[in-house]
């Protein structure tokens, strides 16, 4: 399969994971005049506040192609074109969304920010900078004796994990860092941009001093910032490098680089909160392991997580912080559509202590237990409450009540029969609580999202006008049940937008037999890995009801919808560029279309 270009997320300002972040589309259209853009291809007359000329897209002799420089749009009432300027090029370079906006950021000089900032040549000395610092930390921490190694020694860890991470030491003295890299020519403001060294009173001294270093490599295997500990009970216990260009902290994960195999083949990440707890398991054999260091966890990291796999376990620390860090980085995980489970350890403070203590059987075997992330947030919900109260018991049912909802109706469900047994208060009035009074008849507003969808779609995004996916995921949920939906869909195959889903329908028309249901077997084998990753994803988490027919024609129904939304849009945005040259027929004849249309819309609602 062709190989999309998603950009790698420690840097992805832009696109993450194929995910458009608008700001660069505003800055697009901001500094790329349409009229500019279009002028290149053929001449362009002022005609009253807009300007005119021959369109491209098709052959004609009168112009009719109106652009507007106040609206920033183009419009050809010959053949209908219409659209922005990231659509005019898209159209008359035929180029995807993506593409398009790298060709019109080429042209003007907009840097697209996949790399957070700066120039490529810069990043790229700023990481051959970091990488000169940790092989000078590398170099110290061999040589024998040193405080660092043998505080690493007593902390149970060997010389092949060591290597493995990269463990450095920087000496006590203040400068020899900066000496060495001087020695090396290195540029002096880029050694203060990466954190290395700093300035006081016109003199520059280290940054980490007789600290254990920790260089923190991104999934490319460059070396992006350091975390430096302390080698006694001095503070701050770790000193971490500040962010930069190339150092974003939302954006990373400690020791990724090593695991994400480990990750992606166990379909299970563990996520730690330190650097030690991922390289004690590391050595202990858990290699499914990765850190978000101390910090809450981000969108961006949850995302990058999910790229090897959607099933997370957090484990972190016993202590109050680590459980307040648990509940929050579960929501955020939850958003990003992995399946969250959490545990601490049962013993030591840390996965670290408890792993040095137990081994990685008795750490698997922990993980076993990691409760879901309701079970988890429910019991501690108990914990807080007093039941023994009647106010207590309200703010149980408040609580619990907010967990509830963000579970599908059949999740939910399994819930409230637990909770109801668990406790005095009745099913029916949890039941109440979560879904209302009139329990049930709230389906019907939005049967394909309450009823089938479980969870929360991030789905890629190809083009802002994307919806998320799950008319895509439905459909293709109803082929797998029932192959005459396969044909049935022919006529509303348009919806697949998104190269893999596209890939998935067009091979399930293939395989279509009639009065056979598609082989899922041999499906996959048609397929590539990614797609193979969605087609399981859409068994596993698209559930059936046995309204098959009702979720098909809401399907047809949100598709039509939606195109004749998309169609009323252009129409007006077209009839707001005619002006008395516009041929008038042309003028009554979208008109005409758009009383239809809106005629349409109305019936249905
Ligand atoms: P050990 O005490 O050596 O076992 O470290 P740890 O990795 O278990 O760290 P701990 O559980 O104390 O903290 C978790 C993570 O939070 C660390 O790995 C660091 O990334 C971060 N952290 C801890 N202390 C500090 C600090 O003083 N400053 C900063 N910036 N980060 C810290
Ligand atoms: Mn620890």
């Amino acid at each position: 399969m062709s190989n999309k270009k998603t950009y790698s997320i420690e840097f992805g300002e832009v696109w993450v994971n194929g995910l458009r972040s608008d700001s660069i589309v505003d800055e697009i259209k901001s500094r790329c005049n349409i009229v500019d853009v279009i002028g290149q291809h053929g001449a362009l007359k002022r005609a009253g506040s807009n300007h005119k000329g021959l369109c491209p897209f098709h052959g004609e002799k009168t112009p009719s192609c109106v652009v507007s420089e106040q609206k920033q749009i183009f419009t050809c009432f010959g053949c209908g074109a219409t659209g922005d300027v990231i659509e005019f090029t898209k159209r008359y370079y035929n180029l995807d969304f993506q593409e398009a906006v790298e060709k019109l950021a080429n042209q003007y000089g907009i840097e697209i920010r996949k790399f957070g900032g700066g120039d490529n040549q810069k990043r790229e000395a700023m990481y051959e900078l970091n990488r000169k610092a940790a092989r000078y930390f590398l170099d110290s921490f061999r040589k024998i004796p040193n405080p660092a190694l043998s505080y690493m020694a007593k902390r149970g860890l060997d010389a092949k994990t060591l290597n493995q991470f990269g463990i450095g030491f920087a000496d006590a003295n203040w400068d020899s860092l900066y000496k060495y890299l001087l020695s090396e020519g290195a540029d002096v403001n880029m050694m203060k941009e990466l954190g290395l060294i700093s300035e006081s009173k016109g003199k520059c001294f280290d940054k980490f001093r007789n600290r254990v270093m920790f260089p923190i490599i991104n999934t490319r295997g460059k070396v992006i910032g350091f975390g430096g500990r302390v080698l006694d009970d001095g503070t701050p216990k770790y000193l971490n490098s500040p962010e930069s260009p190339i150092f974003l902290k939302k954006n990373n994960l400690f020791g990724l680089n090593l695991t994400r195999q480990d990750i992606n083949k166990n379909d299970c990440a563990i996520l730690v909160e330190g650097y030690m707890d991922v390289i004690s398991l590391y050595k202990a054999g858990v290699r499914n392991v990765s850190a978000s260091l101390g910090t809450a966890l981000t969108e961006n990291q949850a995302a990058m997580l999910k790229r090897y796999t959607k099933n997370v376990i957090l484990c972190y620390d016993s202590d109050g912080a680590g459980r307040a860090a648990a509940l929050r980085g579960m929501d955020i995980l939850r958003a990003a559509g992995c399946n969250v489970k959490v545990m601490h350890v049962t013993d030591g403070k840390d996965p670290d202590e408890f792993v040095k203590a137990h081994g990685a059987e008795a750490f698997y075997a922990l993980t076993k237990t990691a409760k879901p992330f309701a079970d988890y947030k429910i019991d501690l919900i108990r914990q807080e409450t007093d039941l023994t109260t009647t106010e207590g018991s309200l703010e149980f049912l408040h609580r619990v009540t907010s967990v509830l909802k963000s579970l599908s109706p059949g999740e939910a469900d399994l819930y409230i029969g637990k909770i109801a047994a668990d406790t005095h208060i009745s099913e029916g009035a949890i039941r109440m609580e979560v879904f209302g009074n009139g329990f049930g008849g709230g389906k019907k507003e939005e049967p394909v999202n309450t009823a089938v969808r479980t969870e929360q779609d991030t789905g890629r995004r190809k083009d802002g006008t994307d919806p998320v996916l799950y008319l895509e995921k439905n459909l293709i949920r109803l082929m797998l049940a029932q192959s005459d939906f396969i044909q049935r869909t022919q006529p509303y195959e348009s919806v697949f937008r998104d190269a893999v889903y596209r890939k998935i329908y067009e091979t399930m028309k293939g395989l279509y037999r009639e009065d056979e249901e598609i082989d899922v077997g041999k499906l996959a084998d048609s397929l590539e890995p990614e797609e193979v990753a969605v087609l399981s994803d859409i068994l596993e988490n698209v559930k059936l009801t046995d309204k098959e027919e009702d979720v098909f024609l809401d399907c047809v129904t949100r598709i039509r919808n939606e195109r004749l939304s998309r169609r009323e849009q252009q129409i007006i945005q077209m009839l707001s560029l005619a002006d008395d040259e516009t041929d008038l027929a042309k003028v009554e004849e979208l008109t005409r279309e758009l009383m239809t249309i809106q005629q349409q819309k109305n019936n249905r609602e």
